[in-house]
């Protein structure tokens, strides 16, 4: 017996690849406190630049004085609007098309607002010469609330913008106003209401959250005047797209910038836009010289980069008597803040929010968007999600609950009577998504068996009639939530940014010895890509995954890639890795069929190498093709092994899921605990399941927080609320509930491997299902809906106002 032949098991074991829960290889690094993140990066002579910031959320400048800070010790140099405005760059374009101020120029918008940018030996110098500038401020009436943005009586908050009646996305109603957007049937949505058995209408809002990432937003510029080349480094999701934005802006050649992502400690969506941090920081080293770095405080990053949500939907749904949905009808009134920077693809004002038919088989639909201005931060990220994806399925979610309550029908019930039928994929929606695969009936049905949905139900019933009879003041909430996801921006037909596609990229490269790198267009920031993609190439290919250094961020390096956010790094970069693996495989056969002297066809693959078929004796690993790569390739093939991947995908990936949050609330202090929460996640093909499970257990963390009490709000002066974390929820460890996770697998039939985005979804289907949850607990007691964050506070509330507490 031969005992050192190893089993196909221990072959397929010693790759790691797909399927495997292969150990973190990143966390080596982090775990011993050794990752390198842009705070790290410490350059000889190197300044730093804070920013001037303004207390009022709209007021006049009237005066800057610049004199006593330039006295103070340690400052150099004091960047205005008027110091930009000599390079022009006083105001900068954005992702949505709009213009917005990089320092105050004649007024303010928003509270917190950069106005100036003090550069100095270090921070706390920095620091002294922000207290030194003078400001005059005339404080300007301030408009907050959306729902009064485009009254007739409205401050003009855009004074730029006066007399201009179209926008970057069509006319504007009001010089409040920035787009109106539509999708679907008007006519026919309106006919399905006219004779619809049953209808319902709720204003369902999701509130301004942030996505916080513990690491705040951050950049080092340095300018080399010999070379004439800037180097920056920056947390950035989208390295490439960043680059070209600053040769576009600052008119340097595209090859003399060098953008580098190191480290990124949490993006979430947040590090995807352009911030006047780094237009300040760039022209700073240019102006002085010297490297220059900026880094966001706590309170910088919550109140003025990037918000997510403040979407206010008006959601009606029309069915018949029976429960089968007839027509859905959304308004979505959008607070954009004082610029459109919202981060989506050019085409999509509101994102992919039409995907807001949910998982159900609406024959029509109609969906109108208005985005106004107002005296808040601009932004308008994918808090981990896909483009406004969560906003969507957080409104068809509650209102299919609200749906169900008026038809007294169980709320699973109704879901699975709408559901699309797995036979109906690809699945054309009633608002343009073509769904490209997926299970609903078979996910639901295994969450409910899982969670015995009925004795859930059962116990319910009992504890209701318990409460009834003043036995307790605990009230117990079953939230149901079935969301499906669109992800992987995407094809080139329908998805750009500044008119560049959004494929993505890979460039693999093997060595003689049989390792390789794979270098990527995306941008890990903790999802683990150097893990995961070198799993992909290892099941591809043959090479065992510890063998593949992946490497991502660098642009002198990478291919172009359009980044990573919306959960776009496996449907499409994961995409471009099986690619461009496959090249190589391609031409490692015919280096095999060479070196075993068959014709290519007579060759078949055998997890890590070629066999000729029939005789599997015969065998050539990929290790000893790698080898013969470098010295004995066919006449006339060139040598080496390495192959690169643009990948344009024709169309994005549809993940779903299944979850359920099982909650009780005392209704005298409103005091909530999560008794159990299942996530059934439906990704397709899944590469590492260990990996999944972290970003699923991280999603629902950030849902549990934003469904329960994370919020950037306003008071009526626009002062912003919600800008530290005193008071902006971000659960630690003791407040964050245990997750039960699950899976199916419906893999996705235009995905090289099968294989759907999963980061994001976790977020979008767990907000609805804790929200569901809190709103079925009260909606015995004569409640339909009441509005998110669920904190404490407003739980009393909800009890008080239906009169079960005092
Ligand atoms: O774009 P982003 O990396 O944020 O999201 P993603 O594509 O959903 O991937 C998040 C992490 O989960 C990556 O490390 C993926 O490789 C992994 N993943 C997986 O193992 N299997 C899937 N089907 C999807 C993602």
């Amino acid at each position: 017996m031969n005992v050192m032949t190893p089993t196909r098991e221990q072959r397929e074991a010693k790759l790691e690849g797909m399927g495997c829960k292969r150990k973190r290889v990143e966390d080596v690094r982090f775990t011993q406190g050794k990752g390198q993140y842009v705070d790290d990066v410490k350059l000889p002579g190197m300044l730093h630049g804070d920013f001037v910031r303004s207390p009022y959320p709209h007021a006049r400048i009237k005066s800057i004085n610049t004199e006593k800070a330039l006295a103070v010790k340690g400052v150099l140099a004091v960047i205005t609007a008027e110091t930009l405005k000599t390079v022009n760059l006083a105001w900068m374009p954005t992702l949505a098309g709009d213009v917005q101020m990089v320092l105050a120029d004649g007024k303010v918008l928003f509270q917190n607002q950069e106005v100036a940018f003090v550069v100095a030996t270090d921070r706390y110098a920095a620091d002294d010469g922000i207290a030194a500038v003078e400001v005059d401020y005339e404080p300007l009436p301030v408009q907050v609330d959306p729902f009064t943005s485009m009254a007739e009586d409205a401050p003009v908050l855009r004074e730029d913008l006066e007399g201009k009646m179209v926008g970057a996305h069509g006319p504007r109603k009001h010089h409040n106003h920035i787009f109106e957007w539509t999708v679907g049937d008007r006519e026919l949505t309106d006919a399905a209401f006219a004779k619809a058995d049953v209808t319902i209408k709720e204003m369902i809002s999701y509130h301004r959250t942030h996505p916080s990432p513990l690491e705040t937003c951050q950049c080092v510029c340095s300018f080399d005047k010999i070379k004439g080349e800037l180097t920056i480094w920056g947390t950035f999701q989208a390295p490439h797209v960043i680059r070209t934005v600053v040769a576009l802006i600052a008119k340097i050649p595209e090859h003399k910038i060098h953008v580098i992502a190191p480290d990124i400690g949490g993006g979430f969506g947040n590090k995807v836009g352009a911030y006047p941090g780094y237009i300040c920081a760039a022209v700073a080293t240019i102006v002085t010289g010297k490297p220059v770095k900026w880094v966001e405080d706590r309170m910088e990053n919550l109140t003025t980069t990037s918000f997510a949500r403040d979407y206010h939907m008006t959601t009606e749904i029309a069915a018949t008597k029976e429960g089968k949905v007839t027509g859905l009808r959304v308004h979505v009134l959008a607070d954009h803040g004082a610029f459109d920077a919202c981060a989506d693809p050019s085409k999509w004002p509101a994102g992919f929010f039409n995907i807001v038919t949910g998982s159900y088989d609406f024959p029509v639909a109609h969906l109108s968007v208005d985005g106004v201005y107002t005296n808040k931060a601009p932004g308008g990220v994918a808090y981990r999600c896909s483009f406004r994806v969560t906003e969507a399925a957080y409104c068809i979610e509650r209102g299919m609950d609200i749906l169900a309550q008026k038809l007294n029908m169980d709320p699973a019930e109704l879901r699975l009577k709408n559901f699309v039928k797995a036979e109906q994929f690809p699945y054309h929606s009633a608002l343009g998504w073509e769904y490209d695969s997926g299970d609903y009936h078979t996910a639901m049905h295994q969450a409910m068996e899982k969670i015995d949905y009925a004795g859930l139900r059962r116990e319910q019933t009992e504890k209701r009639e318990a409460f009834k009879r003043g036995e307790t003041r605990e009230i117990m909430g079953i939230g149901v939530s079935f969301f499906t996801e669109i992800v992987g921006a995407g094809p080139s037909k329908n998805c750009d940014i500044l008119g560049i596609a959004m494929f993505d990229s890979c460039e693999i490269r093997l060595h003689p010895t049989g390792a390789g790198i794979a270098r990527v267009g995306s941008k890990s920031q903790g999802q683990g890509h150097e893990t995961t993609w070198a799993q992909i190439i290892a099941t591809e290919i043959g090479i065992p995954a510890d063998d593949i250094m992946v490497e991502e961020g660098n642009t002198d390096t990478a291919p172009y890639g359009l980044g990573t956010y919306g959960s776009r790094s496996t449907p499409v970069a994961g995409a471009a890795i099986a690619m461009a693996a496959r090249k190589i495989k391609a031409k490692a056969q015919m280096i095999a069929a060479y070196l075993l002297e068959v014709h290519e066809g007579d060759l078949e693959w055998d997890i890590d190498g070629f066999r000729v078929k029939g005789l599997p004796e015969k065998y050539k690993s990929m290790k000893d093709i790698c080898w013969a790569a470098y010295n004995s390739v066919p006449p006339g093939m060139e040598p080496g092994l390495e192959a690169v991947s643009y990948y344009d995908p024709p169309n994005m990936t549809y993940p779903f899921g299944a979850y359920f949050c099982v909650m009780d609330i005392d209704v005298d202090t409103g005091v909530y605990k999560v008794r159990r929460f299942y996530a059934l996640d439906d990704c397709g093909t899944r590469i590492n399941p260990m990996i999944i499970e972290g970003q699923v257990h991280g999603g629902l963390t950030e849902a549990f927080a934003i469904a329960m009490g994370q919020e950037i709000r306003y008071d009526d002066s626009g002062n912003v609320m919600g800008g530290s974390f005193m008071d902006f929820f971000l659960p630690t460890a003791v407040e964050t509930p245990h997750w039960e996770t699950d899976f199916t697998v419906t893999p996705s039939p235009h995905h090289p491997i099968g294989a759907k985005g999963v980061g994001e979804s976790p977020n979008v289907g767990g907000v609805p299902a804790f929200s569901n949850a809190v709103n079925d607990a009260f909606s015995f007691l004569g409640s339909t809906h009441i509005q998110m964050p669920h904190d404490y506070w407003r739980n009393w509330e909800a009890a008080k106002a239906l009169g079960v507490t005092g």
